[in-house]
């Protein structure tokens, strides 16, 4: 098949925020899914689609495939830009839908989507303005986080707040930092998870994975932070977390939780792909924090391809599973 590749390089700028590029793929990750897609078999094309213009090369040329992974550039709804486009020129693309990718942009819609499919996921409240009244319904801990961002932008462990007398600045920091409204839930104490699911000929649920922060006591990081996750693996700065795929859960809650991941997955109608983060809390009751349809695919350091290297694929093997489901669905395979 001839395949094109479209992805926003993550570039070093220090004239910009420290998280501007997170979301971004790194020129590793580019090269790890050219290669697989060429060990399948089939010729690639890489797009930035910044350089050149996405508009003019699909104007000029013909695929039969995109292999989308482009996180987008403006706004709230940004990973949806690559798919519009590519849904006016009535191309086909791998993952899921402008419309899912918008959805899962927005946290607090999600949640609310959950909710009403029975799905548990935090208390919540959105803050426009930042000088709302607190719902009596919310019990400190509080996380406040942006309600449009990825990889963790905006979430650091002074966004976790014990008192209301601290709150209220974080959300105000948060609503102008990132130019959006401040999500506040509350905090979940308990094990990290978060559950891959692919479509390959049928739905599967990967092995999920546990991510235990304990090992990184000294750098004073004990969730996800931004932190945590742009210098995972560094251990000068004590950053390495312990990855346990599967995660050590007893089989009941096991099924709960990749029950709890595959109704998300559905309930945002989510194609070939999806990633969704969940705490356990101490009664063993999966809370959905969210959705990801674009997870990150680094061979090495993403969370996706640990779960499906657990399931003893290889990582050409999650890249032609993401792609032929596509295909089927587009009708290119029988
Ligand atoms: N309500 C919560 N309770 C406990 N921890 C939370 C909560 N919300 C967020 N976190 C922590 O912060 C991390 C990042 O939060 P979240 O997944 O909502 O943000 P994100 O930026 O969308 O993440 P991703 O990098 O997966 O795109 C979580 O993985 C978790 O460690
Ligand atoms: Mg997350």
């Amino acid at each position: 098949m001839k395949i094109a590749l479209t992805y926003n390089l993550k570039r070093k700028d220090d004239t910009l925020p420290a998280d501007y590029f997170s979301e971004y793929d790194s020129q590793d990750t580019i090269n790890a899914i050219i290669s697989a897609l060429k060990l399948k078999g089939h010729v690639v094309e890489p797009i930035d689609v910044e350089y050149p213009s996405l508009v003019s090369y699909f104007r000029k040329n013909r695929v039969d495939m995109v292999f989308n992974i482009a996180e987008g550039k403006n706004g709230k709804f940004r990973e949806s830009e690559v798919p519009a486009l590519l849904d006016y020129f009535n191309i086909p693309y791998t993952g899921s839908s402008t419309f899912s990718l918008a959805l899962a942009m927005n946290k607090a819609l999600t949640k609310k989507i959950l909710r009403a499919d029975n799905i548990p996921t935090p208390k919540f409240q959105i803050f426009i303005k930042g000088n709302e009244e607190l719902s009596p319904d919310l019990s400190f801990p509080l996380i406040v986080k942006p309600n449009c961002e990825g990889s963790a932008k905006g979430i650091s462990k002074s966004n976790v707040v014990d008192a209301k007398e601290d709150l209220f600045k974080v959300i105000k920091d948060t609503i102008k930092m990132y130019k959006q409204e401040a999500l506040v839930e509350e905090f979940i104490e308990g094990k990290e998870l978060t559950v891959g699911i692919l479509e390959n000929g049928k739905t599967t649920v990967l092995p999920i994975l546990e991510i235990d922060f304990s090992s990184c006591k000294n750098s004073g990081e004990y969730f996800y932070s931004w932190r945590m996750k742009e210098y995972q693996g560094n251990a000068d700065l004590g950053l390495v977390p312990t990855f346990h795929c599967p995660a050590r859960l007893d089989k009941e809650t096991e099924e709960k939780v990749k029950e709890a991941a595959l109704k998300t997955h559905r309930a945002v109608g989510c194609l070939d792909i999806s990633r969704t983060d969940i705490r356990l809390n101490k009664n063993n009751i999966p809370y959905v924090l969210e959705i990801n349809p674009l997870p990150g695919l680094d061979p090495k350091e993403s969370n996706l391809p640990i779960m499906a290297y657990a399931a003893g694929m290889k990582y050409e093997d999650l890249i032609e599973a993401i792609l032929m489901s596509a295909s089927e669905r587009n009708g290119l395979i029988e």
